[in-house]
Order: structure tokens, then C-alpha cells, then sequence
């Protein structure tokens, strides 16, 4: 099975060791991503956005690969401050204050018009708005109350393409198709997972993210739009490296690592449900390629169905299964060839 260009479109690189020891996991086999501004202090000015991006392009060496950069989404930035810093990135990324890892300096409260004047200079400067979708209700809640919102801001910024990130619910998949800009990302493992794997028996911290896997209806309805590849919506992986002591610690660090696997599951699962390669095709690349207008590096990755045993950890990370068989195995990553 081949994949061409793919492309992952939410994906935690981190910085210093961790950057070094897990970029190639993604560089290997996506021909490139769109990389998170999670990191402590988080990415906010064009300075370190730059720097971010060499320090990315020097862990990963010789790979074909694109880092599609973010910046972390502050209320103050002004059309002047957006207009510089716009050829170096690729969205920006808003997270609600406190959500989740390294968001304490996001947005709390969401007045369209306070916002009005960033998102107006980002929605005529034609800059995609991702967002982290979750309030701070009861945790199953958070992302189905977060819809309204959504809602709000699609509404007031008509022209603005917003993003909904790692979309666990029904209920966003609802909204995907009552605003025209509205468009979202979805992860291998909410695919695969839902509550009942997390915390049904054993507590598994390897599978402990935010948004927490939801109910298996909610499961169905992003099944459904991904195997169908929906022209919203595309693979986005939220594949988030945190070392094994974070993890199986008394307070677990939400986030899960897929990044070396996550097209080896996302072809078994497409095959396991009987949808075509060429759906396979467009939720890993095509459609992120329509709704960002990117046009990524060629780069053939060819997939075999030979099981593969996930090891316990790469460089001190766990994986998701790790230790456990899947179904396909990566056969060889051929650069130049055309998309
Ligand atoms: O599980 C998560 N981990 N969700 C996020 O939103 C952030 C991520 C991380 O950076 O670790
Ligand atoms: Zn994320």
C-alpha cells in the first residue's frame, strides 16, 4: 500500500532532548506537519517561531519534511504583528487558559469582540485559526459545551477558517457541516479508543490525553467523516511525547504517542472498515492540502501488511501498543517520486 505526501496536521514536537530523540519518528514517515506552540514559554513572537522551526529542521536531519509552524494565540496581536510573521507560518493556535499541557497563558473568556480585532486581521490576512475546543465543565462535557462557541466565532468571522482540533464528539462532527468555515482534525487514537479503554479496567496512562476518549457513539460519528474522508476534516495525530516517568506517575501528563505508527494503524484500521485506499489518500494528505492550500514535498511512503511489534519505548517514551502487534509495517519511504 502506498500513501503519497502525507501529512500530519496537529503534532507536539517539543524542544531540546525530546525534540532531538522523537522528530524523526514523524519525519521518517510524513512529508511533513503541523507543529504545536506548546512549548514553555509558549511560541508568540516571529523571533521564536523562526528559531523553533531551524531548531526542528536540525533535528530531523536529512528527512523530506516540512514543519508547518504555529503560534500560540494571544488576544493583542495587531494586523502589523500578523502581516510580519505571516509568511512564516501556517496557523495559529488558540488554547482556552489552563486546558491542558502549557496553555496557562491562553484565552480565558471568548467576547467576540474582544477577539475582533486579531481574528479580522487574521481572517483578511488569510491565517487559519485552530483551536482547542474544551471549556472548563464536567470532562466528558467539556468539547460538546465548547460547539457554542465554535459557533459564535465562526459566525462573527464568516471568512476566517477555524479549526477544530482533535474532535472527539458527536456533537462536533454535528457543527462540522452548519458553518462553511468550520473544518477539524481527528487522531488515530480517538479512532481506535474510547473511555472504556482508558479507564474501563486497569487505569492506562499511555492512553490518558485531552480531550479524554469519549463514548463509542462518538467514536461512530468521527469513524464515519474520516472514512469517508469528509473534505473538512483530515488527520491531524496530537501524537504527544511525554518520558515514561511523567506518564506512570501519581498525576499523569495527558497525551498520547502515535507518531511512529500512526499511519501503520490508520491503514489497518481503513482496511479493517472496508474503506478505500483512496479515502485513506485524502484524510491523510489531500484534504489538509485543499483547506491549508499546501502543497507538500513529494514523498511516497510504502506501507506492508506484516505484523509489527511496537517496542516499549523510544528513547524513553512509550508508545501507543507498545509491546503489541499491529497488523502493517513500514516497508520503505521513497522521496522525489510524484504526489
Ligand atoms: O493530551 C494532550 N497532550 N492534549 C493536548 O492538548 C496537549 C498535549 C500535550 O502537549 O502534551
Ligand atoms: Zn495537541
Amino acid at each position: 500500500m502506498q500513501l503519497n505526501a502525507p501529512l500530519d496536521m496537529h503534532l507536539h514536537l517539543r524542544d531540546n532532548e525530546m525534540l532531538h530523540n522523537i522528530a524523526k519518528a514523524s519525519a521518517e514517515t510524513f512529508a511533513g506537519a503541523l507543529v504545536m506552540p506548546n512549548l514553555v514559554p509558549p511560541v508568540s513572537t516571529k523571533e521564536e517561531v523562526v528559531s523553533y522551526k531551524k531548531r526542528i529542521v536540525d533535528a530531523i536531519g536529512n528527512e523530506t519534511f516540512t514543519p508547518y509552524m504555529t503560534l500560540f494565540f494571544k488576544p493583542t496581536y495587531n494586523r502589523d504583528f500578523l502581516e510580519g510573521v505571516r509568511d512564516e507560518i501556517a496557523a495559529i493556535k488558540l488554547y482556552p487558559a489552563g486546558i491542558t499541557t502549557n496553555s496557562e497563558g491562553g484565552v480565558s473568556g471568548f467576547d467576540a469582540e474582544e477577539l475582533r480585532p486579531a481574528l479580522e486581521a487574521m481572517s483578511d490576512l488569510g491565517i487559519p485559526l485552530c483551536i482547542h475546543g474544551e471549556t472548563n465543565g464536567f470532562v466528558m462535557d467539556r468539547e460538546a459545551e465548547f460547539v457554542s462557541i465554535y459557533e459564535k466565532l465562526a459566525g462573527a468571522f464568516p471568512k476566517l477558517k477555524i479549526i477544530m482540533e482533535h474532535i472527539t464528539t458527536k456533537e462536533s462532527v454535528a457543527a462540522l457541516d452548519r458553518y462553511e468555515n468550520l473544518y477539524a482534525t481527528i487522531t488515530v487514537h480517538h479512532l481506535l479508543i474510547t473511555l472504556d479503554d482508558v479507564a474501563g479496567g486497569m487505569l492506562q496512562p499511555h492512553l490518558f490525553c485531552k480531550p479524554i476518549a469519549k463514548r463509542p457513539e462518538d467514536r461512530e460519528a468521527l469513524l464515519k467523516v474520516a472514512l469517508e474522508a469528509h473534505p473538512k476534516v483530515m488527520f491531524g495525530s496530537d501524537s504527544a511525547p511525554h518520558p515514561k516517568e511523567a506518564k506512570e506517575a501519581c498525576g499523569c501528563a495527558a497525551g498520547v504517542f502515535t507518531a511512529p505508527i500512526a499511519l501503520q494503524l490508520l491503514a489497518e484500521l481503513f482496511e479493517n472498515r472496508g474503506a478505500s485506499l483512496e479515502k485513506l489518500q485524502a484524510f491523510v494528505s489531500g484534504n489538509a492540502q485543499q483547506i491549508y492550500g499546501i502543497k507538500p514535498l513529494q514523498k511516497t511512503v510504502v506501507l506492508k501488511k506484516k505484523p509489527f511489534r511496537v517496542p516499549s519505548s523510544y528513547s524513553g517514551v512509550v508508545p501507543m501498543f507498545a509491546n503489541e502487534e499491529i497488523a502493517y509495517s513500514l516497508k520503505e519511504v521513497i522521496d522525489g517520486q510524484p504526489c
